[in-house]
């Protein structure tokens, strides 16, 4: 599903440089939603080197640098050529294979109490058709909840297929995934059918956020997960795309980062 979809606008991306005059490429442009990158090499009028969106990925995705707001726009051609080229699938396959590895060494109970959460957006499911918009442009525009939501509601979203990998696996080791995400509770049913689309397709529980939750993420899912833990559930694994999805309470045996460096969430 995720790879017919990215390939679709990577090759736009690509071709677009080599092959069209300016004009038809707004045209595509307006046609296709679809922001088109400059150049990675002689960014014109640029005099911030690339190395310092790579130094700027690598603090986000460590968690040295903190709540920031909106990608730096500097970095939106970095941050757009990262997501939508090989670079960004491969980090993310190499989460899940460390992932695997650790699901597997597990000595399970067999009591069915053992559950694995993913988190939804950018982990599960991946809202890059989105993100690539130029009304949207990789998150170097401030973040508007309605234009969001209605993205949300298509059901469009592809999964991230390196995560639906891990998925099937922790399936198929019987570990029940539980979905803990910051999704409004209003979007159930677009998320129930998306997920199903993107072959995500058993679960033992859903949780999105309802109106009286708090706002921070760190103190919502910590408190989703306490209230799992009491109920008897073992969180073997935990995996998200935010800092904020692995830390605070009752985080898991281990958690996993999948990058994302194109908005925080604290
Ligand atoms: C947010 O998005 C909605 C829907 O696309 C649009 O009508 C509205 O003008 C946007 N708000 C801002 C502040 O850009
Ligand atoms: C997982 O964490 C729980 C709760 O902290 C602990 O009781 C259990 O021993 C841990 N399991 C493994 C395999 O580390
Ligand atoms: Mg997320």
């Amino acid at each position: 599903m995720a790879k017919p979809v990215l390939l679709f606008l990577l090759s736009l991306v690509v071709t677009s440089h080599a092959t069209c005059p300016r004009d038809s490429n707004n045209v595509r442009n307006q046609e296709n939603q679809i922001h088109l990158l400059r150049p990675i090499t002689g960014a014109a009028g640029r005099n911030i080197p690339e190395i310092d969106c790579l130094s700027w990925r690598l603090a986000v995705e460590t968690y040295n640098l903190r709540n920031w707001g909106m990608l730096p726009s500097s970095c939106e051609d970095y941050v757009g050529h990262y997501m939508l080229g090989k670079q960004y699938r491969k980090d993310c396959e190499a989460v899940a294979d460390v992932a695997i590895e650790y699901a597997k060494s597990l000595k399970l109970s067999g009591n069915g109490k053992e559950i694995w959460v993913f988190d939804i957006d950018e982990t599960t499911l991946s809202n890059l058709p989105y993100y690539a918009r130029s009304d949207v442009q990789f998150g170097a525009l401030p973040y508007n909840a309605t234009r969001f939501d209605e993205w949300v509601a298509t059901g469009d979203a592809p999964a991230v297929p390196a995560v639906l990998r891990l998925y099937k696996t922790v399936l198929a080791l019987g570990i029940k995934p539980v979905f803990l995400s910051g999704t409004k509770e209003k979007l159930r049913q677009s998320r129930i059918s998306n997920l199903n689309k993107a072959g995500y397709r058993k679960w033992e529980k859903l949780i999105l956020k309802g109106q009286n939750e708090p706002h921070s993420s760190v103190e919502y899912k910590s408190n989703k997960r306490t209230e799992l833990v009491e109920a008897g559930y073992i969180i073997v694994g935990n995996i998200g795309d935010q800092w904020s999805d692995l830390i605070g309470t009752n985080v898991g045996n281990r958690t996993f980062k999948v990058p994302d460096p194109m908005y925080f969430i604290s």
